[in-house]
């Protein structure tokens, strides 16, 4: 239904999970698709997908927490296709899973990296490309565990710390970036079946768990949160600046 033909996107961690299935939704609706991750060779797997949907792809190496890679990824993006419209920043990582009292210095600061210095330093690259054609959609992969929510996550309060900053990051970016025509919004993800989550469903109670919070009854897809995605990059959502939408199967809302 939402177009986005002759659109441009990147999107970073898209060698699977999230990241990939928001590259592919974003395919299936028109636009060429920049699939960065720290393996190569993954991404170009996900290119060929997005060439059997019908689009163009191009998969680079980008390790988020390296300036000198985004400004590459950023180059040969515009090199190849022209220009930048879509930023979608969604490389994150959630691990180590443990309390406080245990967690490294070395672990805070490498979640940090990756889940906020990552999300800032791709954003200031695009957002200079997109500031010339006055046209822009970034698009924040957040959570429900980001704080203000009234629920808690123990042992992953480090994660939650990076999802609210991202948050923050969303509510200003709006507004410092909206005469240039750029809109950026978050997305909030509930539980998505990705490999990120696995290991928790190893424990088959684990899920179980997850079902009981869940109205909707299953666990979310990789598509779910795409098909978000493409409507908040539409030019429909054009009213949409500084909003988080929630994706959870209405968990927030029980
Ligand atoms: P995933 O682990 O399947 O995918 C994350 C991707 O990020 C991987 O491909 C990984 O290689 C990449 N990545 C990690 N470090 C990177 C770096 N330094 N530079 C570039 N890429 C890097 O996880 P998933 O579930 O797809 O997560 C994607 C995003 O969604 C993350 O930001 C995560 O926090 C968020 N999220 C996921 C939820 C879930 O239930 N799966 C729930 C809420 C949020």
């Amino acid at each position: 239904m939402f177009s986005l033909k002759n659109k441009v996107a990147l999107i970073t961690g898209a060698r699977r999970g999230i990241g990939r299935g928001i590259a592919l939704k974003m395919a299936e609706a028109g636009a060429k698709v920049v699939v960065t991750d720290i393996n190569e060779k993954e991404c170009q797997q996900v290119v060929d997908e997005i060439k059997k949907l019908g689009s163009e792809g191009l998969a680079i190496k980008l390790d988020v927490t390296k300036e000198e890679e985004v400004e590459n990824a950023v180059r040969e993006a515009v090199k190849k296709f022209g220009k930048l419209d879509i930023l979608v920043n969604n490389a994150g990582i959630c691990w180590p899973i443990k309390p406080l009292a245990e967690l490294t210095e070395e672990e805070w600061d490498k979640i940090l990296d990756i889940n906020l210095k990552g999300y800032f330093l791709c954003t200031q690259a695009v957002v200079k490309e997109m500031a010339k054609q006055k046209w822009g959609r970034i698009i924040n992969i957040a959570s429900i565990a980001s704080g203000g929510q009234g629920i808690g996550f123990p042992n992953l309060s480090h994660y939650v710390a990076t999802k609210g900053g991202i948050i923050g990051l969303t509510e200003s970016w709006a507004e410092e970036f909206a005469p240039m025509g750029i809109n950026v919004n978050a997305i909030c993800p509930g539980v998505i079946k990705t490999p990120m989550v696995d290991p928790f469903l190893v424990n088959p109670k684990a899920e179980e768990g997850f079902l009981a919070r869940i109205p909707k009854k299953r666990l979310g897809k990789p598509e779910d949160i795409g098909a978000a995605a493409v409507f908040l990059a539409s030019e429909e959502a054009d009213y949409i600046t500084g909003a988080a939408l929630v994706v959870d199967g209405g968990w927030l809302a029980s």
